[in-house]
């Protein structure tokens, strides 16, 4: 089974490469190699390599910068993701795409499930959704997985950060009135691979939008607390900074994030990610 990844060096896609299980021939090409904007350049490479899947983990991830910079946020996450699906679509082939909690407004008060209505608060938010329509729009063949708060032993972070800002300050101030749930790209990226097994043996029905994120919901201000505990432990860090507890209003960010970011889902494919052994893990 080929399968051709895009965005291999985020932190889904280094991930994804670490996990692939051996019967599975994964094409992982960087931006370097693949640019999802490039039109002509996705048709031609999809035809040329003739994939059975295509995972998209490429996106734009810059929450806050998307918020200035709306029309690169816009190609790359919309117009990159239809790149895929058109690809997808010629070769029939399933797509495997990627999205985000922040397609919700966050007023919710139970967790959401994936047909709860969307209702972005940021460009960020709003790009991720116009790409799952477009996706949905141009081929039925989909597996939308959305997915929050991600972090690994790759890329850049919350846990990094906070390791980063730890080592430099006493104190640090962090929002505890967001809630969400943290997911270990390590497990996504195994959760993506149950899919495609799902996909051989039952392809029609398999197709469609799921959640995947943590087993427990956190705040930021809890989830700081967890890493520090942790990294204390392993003597990462020497001493546990003093974290204070900060609202949303006392930490204004450009672009507006979900007070609650709490997923669900039903479905009987998709196991929910045990980010606390993993963070034991990572640090
Ligand atoms: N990170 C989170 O907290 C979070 C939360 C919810 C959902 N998600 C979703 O989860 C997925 C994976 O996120 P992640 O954390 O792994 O993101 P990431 O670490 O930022 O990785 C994204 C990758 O996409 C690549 N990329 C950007 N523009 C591209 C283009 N035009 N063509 C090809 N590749 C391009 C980037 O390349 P460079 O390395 O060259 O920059 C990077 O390697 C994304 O769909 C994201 O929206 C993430």
């Amino acid at each position: 089974m080929k399968v051709l990844l895009t965005g291999a060096n985020g932190q889904l896609g280094r991930c994804i490469q670490d996990r692939t299980p051996t019967d599975i021939d994964l094409i992982a090409l960087t931006r370097a190699e693949l640019d999802i904007t490039d039109q002509v350049n996705v048709m031609t490479l999809c035809e040329k390599l003739k994939p059975d899947f295509i995972i998209n983990a490429a996106a734009y991830t810059l929450v806050d910068k998307a918020e200035s910079a709306p029309e690169t946020a816009f190609a790359i996450n919309v117009t990159g993701a239809e790149n895929l699906a058109y690809a997808a679509a010629k070769l029939d082939i399933p797509i495997i795409h990627v999205s985000t909690d922040y397609v919700f407004d966050g007023t919710a008060i139970t967790p959401y499930t994936p047909n709860c209505p969307t209702n972005p608060q940021s460009v960020y938010g709003q790009t991720k959704l116009d790409g799952e329509n477009s996706i949905k729009a141009i081929t039925s063949k989909h597996i939308i997985i959305r997915t929050a708060w991600v972090f690994s032993e790759y890329g850049n972070n919350f846990v990094k950060t906070m390791l980063r800002l730890g080592a430099e300050r006493d104190e640090l101030g962090i929002v505890a009135d967001q809630v969400g749930c943290p997911t270990y790209a390590g497990d996504l990226a195994k959760c993506i691979f149950d899919f495609l097994v799902l996909i051989k043996s039952n392809a029609t029905k398999a197709f469609g939008i799921y959640h995947f994120c943590g087993d427990e919901q956190v705040s930021w201000y809890e989830f700081a607390s967890a890493i520090f505990d942790e990294a204390k432990t392993k003597k990462v860090v020497v001493n546990k900074p003093i974290l204070k507890k900060l609202t949303t209003s006392e930490y204004p960010t450009p672009a507006k994030r979900p007070k609650y970011s709490v997923m669900k889902d039903s479905s009987p494919h998709v196991d929910y990610s045990d980010w606390q052994t993993a963070l034991k893990n990572i640090i």
